[in-house]
């Protein structure tokens, strides 16, 4: 691929998957993480696959530290031509609308939406003053697309994310750098392990077409999709990656009990 790439959250989970992807496929990777040791570890992973990537400790809520980002890739490499916005989430625990506070959406709008602005913003300009393009692949949810109860916040966050890419595919399109989304589903990561119980896992197994939850890496092939020259001329797009979960109408015949059509 010959690119060199910013992956922003890249020390576990989809982020690590994203990480390893992009270094097999050539692109020199900068891993950014708020925990050094997850940085680091990726770091290790990608120098012993025969790959190249540095760590960069750097909390994205931090502006001055998000800030310092796109500089020291190019210090590193010379050149920022990926940007892929994956740290996000949502806030420990579901909460009705009428329950949620002011708090939980000051929360995932700056952990979803605020930082994913200023960086892309950065990644663009700098991009633009590269004069070869670039691309910008933002990681969304299924939660930014439909809805789902005791939710709002995330989903909410989630969608204006999904949103945002496309803002910058109008505003950035002319300079050849583009800007997606990809939406997981549910995926298995050390983040969501502890959080879901094993009759959770077995559902969200049930709800794909496919027969199971997805993993970091069927993320990571979407995303390097957008990343590559494969899609040069997609842009302003957001891609679901959730084994067909949210494909299914929940369509039942008459007196069947709900989880039959999940079968
Ligand atoms: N896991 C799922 O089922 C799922 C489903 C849909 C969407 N997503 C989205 O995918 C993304 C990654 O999810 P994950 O489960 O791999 O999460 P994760 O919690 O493992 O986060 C990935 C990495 O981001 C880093 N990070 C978090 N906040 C940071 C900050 N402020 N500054 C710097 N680094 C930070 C973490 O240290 C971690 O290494 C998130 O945006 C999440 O909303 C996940």
């Amino acid at each position: 691929m010959g690119k060199t790439a910013i992956v922003a959250g890249g020390g576990r989970g989809i982020g690590e998957a994203i990480s390893l992807v992009l270094a097999d496929a050539g692109a020199a990777v900068m891993v950014v993480d708020k925990v050094a040791e997850r940085a680091e570890r990726v770091t290790a992973e990608v120098t012993a696959r025969g790959g190249r990537a540095c760590a960069l400790v750097a909390n994205l809520r931090d502006d001055a530290e998000l800030a310092a980002i796109v500089p020291a890739t190019v210090d590193a490499f010379g050149a920022v031509d990926i940007l892929v916005n994956v740290a996000g989430g949502m806030r420990a625990g579901w909460r009705p609308l009428r329950e949620s506070e002011a708090s939980d959406w000051d929360f995932v709008f700056r952990q979803n939406v605020r930082w994913v602005q200023l960086l892309s913003v950065a990644a663009a300009d700098r991009m633009v003053a590269q004069g070869a393009g670039g691309s910008i692949v933002s990681i969304g949810s299924v939660s930014g697309v439909f809805g789902a109860p005791n939710h709002a916040a995330y989903g909410a966050a989630k969608a204006a994310l999904i949103h945002l890419m496309k803002s910058l595919a109008l505003e950035y399109g002319r300079f050849g750098v583009r800007a997606n989304a990809v939406s997981p589903g549910s995926i298995r990561t050390p983040a969501v392990a502890g959080l879901i119980t094993p009759e959770q896992q077995e559902r969200d197994d049930l709800t794909t077409a496919l027969g199971r939850a997805g993993t970091p890496d069927d993320i990571a092939r979407a995303v390097l999709f957008f990343a590559s020259d494969l899609a040069r001329f997609v842009t302003g797009q957001m891609l679901v990656v959730d084994g067909g979960a949210t494909v299914r109408f929940p369509l039942l015949s008459p007196g069947a009990h709900p989880s039959e059509s999940l079968t």
